[in-house]
């Protein structure tokens, strides 16, 4: 296992204390998606029996949980969800995200909403001082694909589509490269604006309310100030 791996594993052990007061309850646990995500997802098959239900922010982690015997239930089925363990692609001092790497930016962030608590999990080299060295991913209404490539270029972005790429919901994914963001909740809010955008994959108006940091020298929790 990598060094990398090793961290991830760290922190995702690290995040059943933040959902073992639920154990034994009636709750739904929020689930997020990516590698990091996974190997929660396996820590977690150790305690299925005492998880009453889970919410998955995409199919891929909603098979990964069935296939550890862990029940999966749809969010309007639920009407609270006190806990959500997801990772990022990026995460900045104030604890707002890039996210979408693995394409699930979408479900991510209504299960996000929903959550009371944001359970961040992220190996250290996610942590940066200002976001966008990663492409920032913006889920879009296909039809509307290059009328977006031309708004975010106007932005100063460099838009890629995704290739070969579908969400669960059926959109396209355009990767903005070069992006420095230095007001993650504005940009958020202008590129949330445009018709044609259905989620961009910055996490800064519902940031993370935890963040467990994984370095060598230990997990460090971090809390929104
Ligand atoms: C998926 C995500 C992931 O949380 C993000 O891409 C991090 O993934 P990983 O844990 O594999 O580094 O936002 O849409």
């Amino acid at each position: 296992m990598s060094i990398q791996d090793q961290l991830k594993l760290a922190v995702a052990r690290a995040a059943l204390e933040h959902v073992r007061p639920w154990f034994g309850s009636n709750a739904a646990i929020g689930i997020g998606t990516g590698s990091t995500a996974d190997l929660f997802i396996d820590e977690l098959a150790a305690h299925r029996d005492s998880i009453a239900a889970t919410v998955a922010s995409s199919e891929r982690s909603a098979h990964r949980l069935r296939g550890h015997g862990i029940r999966v239930v749809d969010l309007n089925d639920v009407e609270d969800i006190p806990v959500y363990v997801d990772g990022a692609d990026e995460v900045d001092a104030s604890l707002a995200m890039i996210k979408g790497g693995g394409g699930a930016l979408t479900r991510e962030k209504i299960v996000a909403a929903v959550a009371r608590t944001f359970v961040c999990i992220a190996d250290a080299s996610k942590k940066v001082d200002v976001l966008g060295r990663f492409p920032l991913p913006v889920e879009i209404i296909p039809m509307a694909r290059n009328f977006l490539v031309r708004e975010l270029s106007r932005l100063g972005g460099k838009p890629r589509v995704r290739e070969g790429y579908l969400t669960d919901n059926g959109n396209q994914i355009l990767d903005v490269h070069g992006l420095m963001i230095t007001d993650p909740r504005g940009l958020e809010q202008q590129i949330g604006q445009i018709p044609g955008v259905v989620t961009v994959g910055l996490f800064a108006a519902r940031g993370a309310d935890v963040l467990l940091l994984g370095s060598p020298a230990g997990v460090q929790e971090l809390r929104r100030k």
